[in-house]
């Protein structure tokens, strides 16, 4: 018997799961209130049926992202008053999907059933930690062939980050340098190869024994967070793509080559507030540019589809964990324990 608190048609930035009874149940992972990831609980819900223009995607895999986390946390605080001031009114995580068209509703024309489909749905209400989801067809793109639906789970969010913080960089030439701050998670990796396939010099900054994974993967140098402030040494780098931010932006700046270029994709609020409004101000008085990338959701996830295909863009994945062992999995996100992007696989 399906519990009655998740029989009710949960009001959210928009419903992630239907009312149940004539479509069936289906396994997913939610939570009902705010907290770490003990919260997480395998339940019954009804199976949410696609709208006009929305496709219900039958979930194959989905991955944990920092915007899964935050959700899960309620936080930075006043994200409640987008999703729930005491308890959160969209109670299925899940941001990045992969997995086949079940069904399409009233005017789709972007799939049919049986496409194999991955993207980041955030903007279209999160929800993959569940064996369906029902979303805008916008949201989704064909999956490359040559991917596994564990590893195109990997892709989208992290990817498409990776992707937006290189393309608003300006001009890129190949010789250049480019340093990644916080370069062994989820974005790192994809931005090292997209730079490296144009030819850059690329240096990964991240915790020491995740040191060998970046060597490995192809980064030219590594520096270990907690022993080099790379802010404070001799190097100084054309560009730098920022996951961590937790210094000043006049720090960032100082470490950039004349006309070089900070871009920040996340890190500390209040960081990140600094860079938004000393940008101008370091503009004018170095000529070097600090700003704060908003993701887009999927933009350049078509135009990495050919890359990926062709093997080079490879995602890096930790796991997959199964659906009943997600909290479990987003226990160890929390630590920091991950190496490449976490992947729950739902069979
Ligand atoms: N701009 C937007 O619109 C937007 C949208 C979505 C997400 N985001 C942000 O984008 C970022 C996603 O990055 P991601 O998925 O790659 O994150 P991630 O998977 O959590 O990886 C971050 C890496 O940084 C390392 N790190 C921690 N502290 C560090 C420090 N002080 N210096 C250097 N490295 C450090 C972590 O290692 P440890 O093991 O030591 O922690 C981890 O390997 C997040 O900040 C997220 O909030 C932004």
């Amino acid at each position: 018997m399906m519990d009655t608190e998740l029989m009710e048609v949960v009001m959210g930035d928009r419903p992630r799961e239907g009312a149940g009874s004539d479509r069936g149940l289906m396994r997913a992972a939610v939570f009902s209130r705010y907290g770490s990831a003990h919260r997480l609980e395998l339940r019954d819900v009804g199976r949410p049926e696609p709208g006009p223009g929305e496709v219900l995607v039958r979930v194959r895999a989905s991955s944990i992202n920092d915007w899964d986390a935050g959700r899960l946390a309620g936080r930075p605080y006043f994200t409640r008053l987008f999703t729930g001031l005491l308890r959160p009114r969209n109670r299925t995580l899940g941001c990045d999907v992969a997995g086949t068209v079940e069904r399409v509703g009233a005017h789709v024309g972007r799939f049919r059933p049986g496409d194999a489909v991955y993207g980041d749905i955030h903007a279209a209400g999160f929800g993959a930690f569940a064996e369906y989801v029902c979303v805008d067809q916008n949201a989704l793109e064909m999956k490359p062939a040559s991917l596994t639906f564990e590893e195109a789970a990997a892709v989208p969010h992290g990817a498409t980050l990776a992707w937006q913080g290189l393309a608003s960089m300006g001009v890129i030439r190949p010789g250049q340098s480019l340093l990644i701050n916080g370069a062994g998670g989820g974005v790192g990796p994809i931005a090292m190869q997209l730079g490296k396939l144009r030819g850059l010099e690329v240096t990964g900054v991240d915790r020491a024994d995740k040191l060998p994974m970046l060597r490995e993967l192809g980064f030219d140098h590594v520096l270990d967070y907690q022993r080099h402030d790379f802010t404070a040494g001799a190097s100084r780098y054309d560009l730098i793509l920022d996951v961590r931010t937790n210094r000043s932006p006049f720090r960032y700046a100082r470490a950039l080559k004349p006309n070089g270029v900070y871009v920040t994709v996340g890190g500390a609020s209040l960081r990140l507030l600094q860079v938004f409004l000393c940008g101008p101000l370091i503009k004018m008085l170095s000529g070097k540019t600090t700003e704060v990338l908003a993701l887009r959701a999927n933009v350049g996830l078509a135009e990495m589809g050919p890359l990926l295909e062709r093997g080079e863009l490879r995602p890096v994945i930790d796991g997959p964990y199964a659906l009943e062992d997600v909290a479990t999995a987003m226990g160890t996100f929390e630590r920091a324990e991950q190496k490449g992007r976490m992947v729950i696989a739902i069979e």
